[in-house]
């Protein structure tokens, strides 16, 4: 087995970051495939926390290779600040360490402008987005108006290029928003102040490297960001992101064929949240949605803004399932429904009189539909320290076997707290 992709079979912020964390110990390279600085990864190794946005989770081992593939939009602003925040607590992060494909998009300030000044221009119809300009960048790179990262580099075009695509920027920030207009000549200079920290992490062609180390038996692990609920073509449109965060994804990003993921991991919490509009079926509005935001620390790793919290559902994890090809599953935070006396999932809605098991396609039949809720007993244990899934106590694994059996996928995963250390193996992802 060469390739394993984690991807997010929720709403985003299921977890991916530990996971990848974990598991990029028994990796050679981490491969990040879609998605900006929207996205927020938290790893705790040790009790420390380390929040990263645009790096690759697999950073925290200084012996594994890190790229950012083509479908990645590279606030390289924000970039640099995370290259010098983690050398600031001690990591080197050398040119081999991180490697940056020349062909991923640049997001610049304008792109963020744009995307604040479109969300704050909205009365109703708000997507919520995190106000990091993806939408606008994904938005010129389909456009064939971006730049991406080689242009960083080609500094005797770089200045007309910039003229070019602010032409129009200024024009709509000026007509519709009523932003002051962003200089050319300002922005070049701004850019000169991170291009001599980026150039050593250029890498030319990100789908070479991956083949070649493929070919050497080099396992390779693909970090998604957001979540299957979020795509851009299978999400709840259009309360969604703007790339694919789907399996495949990773494979048109990075440039290799399809056939190399081999091994498709969905990462789901034991519960579900949103942040953000848009339909949400199994969403609580009662005490025990605040208790699980609260046990959970339910606030969001990117913008702070509390998660809303609601019963694992089911329909839309088969949903992921079937819509990525997951072959495997991860269960992330089931410590933190420790508090409750009873835990539910949502097995099933009702939309029009009807029940029915397959997520709906329509956003308004999703958001029309009632959830069906199955209730079990709680294991009002802290289960923190357990370090063996045979010492989970038996509620619990009531609980697991029977989101196994519903959605027919197995759960190799169970994480019981933030740390590395507080997670349990049902299977091996990686047999060594
Ligand atoms: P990501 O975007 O999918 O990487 O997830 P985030 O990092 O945005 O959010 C997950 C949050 O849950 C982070 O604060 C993690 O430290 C934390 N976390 C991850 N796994 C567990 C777990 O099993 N139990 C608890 N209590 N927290 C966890
Ligand atoms: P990670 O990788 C959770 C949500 C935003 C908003 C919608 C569109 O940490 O799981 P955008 O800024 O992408 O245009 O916002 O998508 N969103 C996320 N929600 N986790 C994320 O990333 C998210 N990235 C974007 O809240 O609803
Ligand atoms: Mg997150």
């Amino acid at each position: 087995m060469s390739a394993v992709v984690v991807v997010g079979a929720q709403w985003g912020d299921e977890g991916k970051g530990k996971l990848i964390d974990v598991l990029a110990a028994n990796a050679d390279t981490v491969v990040r495939f879609q998605g900006g600085s929207n996205a927020g990864h938290t790893l705790v190794v040790n009790g420390k926390k380390t929040v990263l946005h645009l790096i690759p989770s697999g950073i925290l081992h200084a012996d594994k290779t890190c790229l950012i593939a083509s479908g990645v939009v590279i606030d390289i602003f924000g970039l640099v600040t995370e290259i010098q925040n983690l050398k600031a607590t001690g990591y080197q992060i050398t040119g081999t360490q991180l490697q940056i494909s020349d062909t991923a998009t640049v997001l610049l300030p304008y792109h963020k402008v744009l995307d604040q000044a479109r969300e704050k221009s909205l009365s109703d119809g708000k997507i919520g987005t995190t106000g990091k300009g993806i939408g606008p960048a994904y938005e010129d790179r389909a456009a064939r108006r971006a730049l991406i990262m080689s242009d960083l580099f080609d500094t005797p075009n770089l200045l007309k290029k910039l003229e070019f695509v602010l032409k129009e920027k200024n024009s709509l920030l000026k007509n519709l928003y009523d932003v002051p207009e962003i200089k050319a000549q300002d922005l070049f200079d701004q850019i000169q102040t991170v291009v001599e920290i980026l150039r050593p992490h250029r890498l030319s062609d990100v789908s070479l490297l991956i083949s070649q180390k493929m070919k050497q038996g080099k396992k390779i692990l693909f970090e998604g960001a957001q979540g299957t609920l979020l795509d851009i073509h299978h999400g709840t449109y259009p309360f969604v992101t703007s790339s694919s965060t789907v399996a495949g994804s990773g494979s048109v990003s990075a440039g290799i064929g399809p056939h190399h993921l081999s091994k498709i991991v969905g990462v789901f919490k034991a519960y579900a949240t949103r942040v953000g509009s848009g339909p949400f079926p199994s969403e609580l509005h009662d005490n025990i949605g605040a208790q699980i935001q609260k046990e959970g620390h339910e606030f969001g790793s990117t913008t702070g803004r509390a998660r809303r919290c609601g019963w694992l559902d089911l329909v839309a994890l088969k949903y992921a399932i079937r819509l990525n090809g997951i072959n495997s599953l991860a269960m992330m935070k089931i410590d933190v429904l420790s508090c409750l006396d009873e835990v539910s999932v949502c097995t099933s809605y009702k939309l029009r009189g009807e029940v029915i098991t397959d997520f709906p396609t329509s956003t308004e039949d999703v958001s029309q539909v009632e959830p069906i809720i199955e209730t079990f007993p709680g294991w009002k244990v802290d289960i923190t320290q357990v370090k063996s899934v045979k010492d989970l106590p038996l509620k619990a694994m009531n609980y697991i076997h029977f989101i196994q059996q519903h959605v027919g996928c197995p759960i190799d995963v169970i994480s019981v707290g933030p740390d590395r250390e507080q997670t349990l193996w049902i299977k091996p992802l990686y047999n060594n």
